[in-house]
C-alpha cells in the first residue's frame, strides 16, 4: 500500500493515495461498501494515518508543505465519501440499539409514605411544639411492662390470652403503647414529657373497623404539679392545632388500671361540627381514645415518688384518625398495602 512509500517522496504518495481512495469510492455500488472504503482509508486504523506517520520522518522544513498536502486530501477523500453516501443513500446504521438523547426520560416511580404514617409526623411534629419527645419500646413485651408495672391486675380480662397475642409464658406482642409510660419512667427521673407513636396487637376478628394490627399513640407528662386541667389542656391544643380550628373536647368518666381519675376523650364532630355525619356515625362526637392521672400505684412500680410528683397520660388510635381525615371506609386498606391505594397519598 502507499504507507510504505511515506518515507520517500510523500507528496507523490499522497497524490497515488488521493487517486486510488476517490475512484475507488467513485465506483462503489452499495453503502456498505462506501463504508468499508471510508473506514479503510479515513479510520484510526486507516491507510491515510499509515501515510501521516511518515510526515515525522521528513525534514523539518518539509513538514508544513507535506502536512497541508494530507489535509487537502484527507478533505477530498471526505468528500468522495460525501457524494457516495450520496449515490448509495447515506451512511449504514450501525449495529446494536440507537439512543436518541433528546427524547423525555422514562420517569422512575417514586415511594410514597404510607397514610398512617403521615398522620403519625403530624402528631409528633404538633406535641414536638408542646414540648414533647417520643420514645419508643419493643413490640415484643414482657407481662411487667405490657400488665403488671400499669397496675393491670393477674385476673383483668386484657390478660386473658385470648385477648393478647402471646408468644410464650411471659412474652406477648404489646397490646397497647402504654408499654412504653413504663420504660421511660423506670429509667429516667421526672420531669418528662414524651409520646410513643406505634403498633399494637390483638386478636381482633378482622372487619371494615377492626384489625388484629394497629397504631396508637401514647402520651405521658410527669412532673411536679401536673393536674387534670393541664391534661385537658394539652388534648385541646393538639386537637386544635390538629384540625387547624377552635375544637370542643369533653372528658367522659371511665376506667383503666393506670390512671385515676380516668376519662374518655370525645372530639366535637370536625367534619359536620355537631348535627352528625358519615364520619362521626351520625353522632356528633368522635371518641379519639382515653386518659388520665397516673395512678399512685403505677409511681410506686417505677419507683417515682407519687407524693413529690403528678402526671397525666393519653392514649389514642392513629388509624381512626387517619381513616377520618382520609375517608377511607374499611381499615383493612390500610394493611394491604396495595400500591394502587397507597398511591393516593402523596409522597407525604
Ligand atoms: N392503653 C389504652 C388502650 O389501649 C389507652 C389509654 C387509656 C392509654 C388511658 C392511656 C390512658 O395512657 O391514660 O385502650
Amino acid at each position: 500500500m502507499t504507507s510504505d512509500a511515506a518515507g520517500n517522496d510523500l507528496t507523490r504518495d499522497l497524490e497515488t493515495f488521493r487517486q486510488e481512495a476517490t475512484e475507488k469510492l467513485a465506483s462503489a455500488t452499495s453503502a456498505a461498501e462506501v463504508d468499508e472504503l471510508r473506514i479503510g482509508y479515513l479510520g484510526k486504523k486507516g491507510a491515510l494515518k499509515g501515510v501521516l506517520r511518515g510526515l515525522g520522518k521528513l525534514p523539518p522544513e518539509q513538514r508544513a508543505a507535506a502536512g497541508a498536502a494530507a489535509n487537502l486530501v484527507k478533505t477530498a477523500i471526505e468528500e468522495a465519501v460525501a457524494t457516495a453516501r450520496e449515490r448509495c443513500g447515506g451512511p449504514v446504521a450501525k449495529a446494536g440499539p440507537t439512543l436518541d438523547v433528546t427524547l423525555p426520560g422514562s420517569p422512575a416511580p417514586i415511594g410514597s409514605r404510607h397514610p398512617v404514617r403521615q398522620v403519625a409526623r403530624r402528631l409528633i411534629h404538633i406535641f414536638h411544639n408542646l414540648g414533647f419527645a417520643v420514645a419508643d419500646g419493643p413490640e415484643v413485651e414482657d407481662e411487667w411492662h405490657n400488665f403488671i408495672g400499669l397496675n393491670i391486675p393477674p385476673d383483668h380480662i386484657a390478660r386473658d390470652p385470648s385477648e393478647s397475642f402471646y408468644i410464650e409464658d411471659d412474652l406477648l406482642l404489646r397490646s397497647q403503647t402504654s408499654t412504653v409510660q413504663i420504660r421511660v419512667m423506670e429509667n429516667r427521673e421526672p420531669p418528662f414529657r414524651i409520646i410513643a407513636p406505634g403498633r399494637v396487637y390483638r386478636p381482633d376478628t378482622v372487619d371494615a373497623s377492626h384489625s388484629f394490627q394497629f397504631h396508637q399513640i401514647e402520651g405521658l407528662m410527669v412532673e411536679e404539679g401536673v393536674t387534670f386541667g393541664d391534661l385537658k389542656t394539652t388534648l385541646r391544643l393538639f386537637f386544635r392545632q390538629l384540625f387547624q380550628k377552635e375544637v370542643e373536647l369533653r372528658l367522659r368518666p371511665s376506667f383503666f388500671p393506670f390512671t385515676e381519675p380516668s376519662a374518655e376523650v370525645d372530639l366535637r364532630c370536625p367534619f359536620c361540627g355537631g348535627p352528625g355525619c358519615k364520619t362521626c356515625g351520625r353522632k356528633g362526637w368522635i371518641e379519639m381514645g382515653g386518659c388520665g392521672m397516673v395512678d399512685p400505684n403505677v409511681f410506686e412500680a417505677v419507683g417515682i415518688d407519687p407524693d413529690r410528683y403528678t402526671g397525666f397520660a393519653f392514649g389514642m388510635g392513629i388509624d381512626r384518625m387517619t381513616m377520618a381525615f382520609y375517608d377511607i371506609p374499611d381499615i383493612r386498606y390500610l394493611f394491604e398495602n396495595d400500591v394502587r391505594f397507597l398511591d393516593q397519598f402523596g409522597i407525604g
